[in-house]
């Protein structure tokens, strides 16, 4: 299978992490920071695939201005003051306390959401809509050009700019600090456990070498780094208190009654952390199990 344009565009950011990287060596620096250069890869290759381009050059300091007020954001909805007024916003937003919590939260939530709508105005302006939705070259065009084409037939029900925008904030957000930070652990693990990385390093070395980078197409050939990827994150837990869900029918499990329509915060750690559950991961991949 030939390479993807989303493998190149990863590749490519890739090449410049490593050159960061190496020239940050190279020099001395001593305040080098490796999660900056990783966040700001994950975020050039996200940006590409929604907007069209990279964080490169005068557009670096957009990513880190916007990324410091994701951060902050979401620092402020991990706290369970701020989960506990957005099940019950209406009333709580007006009582003091909780009220600081909610307004820190819109606010955070403003400066992304205007962020995203000034890419949109001045990358997609521009945009000609004309052509088929195979033309576009990201997803913002791609969206547009079917907005257009529904509008003309006076449907704006479901593409429209409140639409994209929002699609583009969901994705940012999921797919940035997620992403920045399960590679973040997997570099502390390997770390932190050097014979693992001794491993894994030998395995490249003898399937890749040392004349080209490893690519999508080497994965089944690398029983080991596969490992090391699934367990980081089956350990690093990321997203410990999952999605919010609910129950489509009335269900009983393990004997709790659970009726349709509730409520439900899957805690997925009780499975990454279970030993019955991973040994039957262990059968299926022998290697996966306690190598870190
Ligand atoms: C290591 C990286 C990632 C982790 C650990 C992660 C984790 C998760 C988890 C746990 C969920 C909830 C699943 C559920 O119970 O329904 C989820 C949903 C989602 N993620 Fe990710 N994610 C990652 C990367 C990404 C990326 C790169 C994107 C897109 C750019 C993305 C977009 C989404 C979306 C749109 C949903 C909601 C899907 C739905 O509506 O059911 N994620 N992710």
């Amino acid at each position: 299978m030939g390479r993807t344009i989303i493998e190149d565009m990863i590749m490519k950011e890739v090449d410049r992490l490593l050159a960061k990287a190496n020239e940050s060596i190279k020099t001395g620096n001593k305040d080098f920071q490796l999660s900056s250069i990783v966040e700001i890869c994950i975020g050039s290759i996200i940006n590409q695939i929604l907007l069209g381009y990279r964080f490169i050059g005068e557009t670096e300091q957009e990513f880190y201005e916007i990324k410091n007020i994701m951060t902050k954001g979401i620092q402020i909805r991990g706290n369970p003051l701020a989960t506990i007024v957005m099940f019950y916003p209406r009333v709580l937003k007006h009582l003091p306390y909780f009220r600081d919590y909610w307004k820190e939260l819109n606010e955070a939530g403003q400066i992304f959401q205007d962020f995203i709508s000034k890419q949109i105005s001045s990358q997609l302006e521009t945009f000609k809509l004309e052509g088929s939705p195979e033309e576009a070259t990201n997803f913002g065009e791609a969206f547009f050009i079917e907005m257009h084409r529904r509008e003309q037939n006076g449907d704006t029900n479901e593409f429209n700019l409140l639409q994209l925008r929002n699609l583009l904030i969901d994705l940012w957000i999921a797919g940035q600090e997620t992403t920045t930070n399960t590679t973040n652990f997997g570099i502390l693990y390997l770390l932190t456990h050097p014979e693992a990385q001794a491993k894994m390093q030998m395995e490249l070395d003898k399937t890749i070498g040392n004349e080209r980078r490893v690519t999508l197409a080497d994965r089944s050939d690398l029983p080991y780094t596969n490992a090391v990827i699934n367990e980081t994150q089956r350990l690093c837990n990321l997203l410990p208190q999952n999605v919010l869900h609910y129950t489509t029918k009335d269900v009983v499990i393990n004997g709790y009654k659970i009726a349709k329509g509730t409520t439900i915060a899957p805690q997925i750690s009780c499975l990454l952390y279970d030993k019955d559950v991973c040994k039957s991961i262990v059968y299926r991949h022998k290697q996966q199990f306690d190598i870190l």
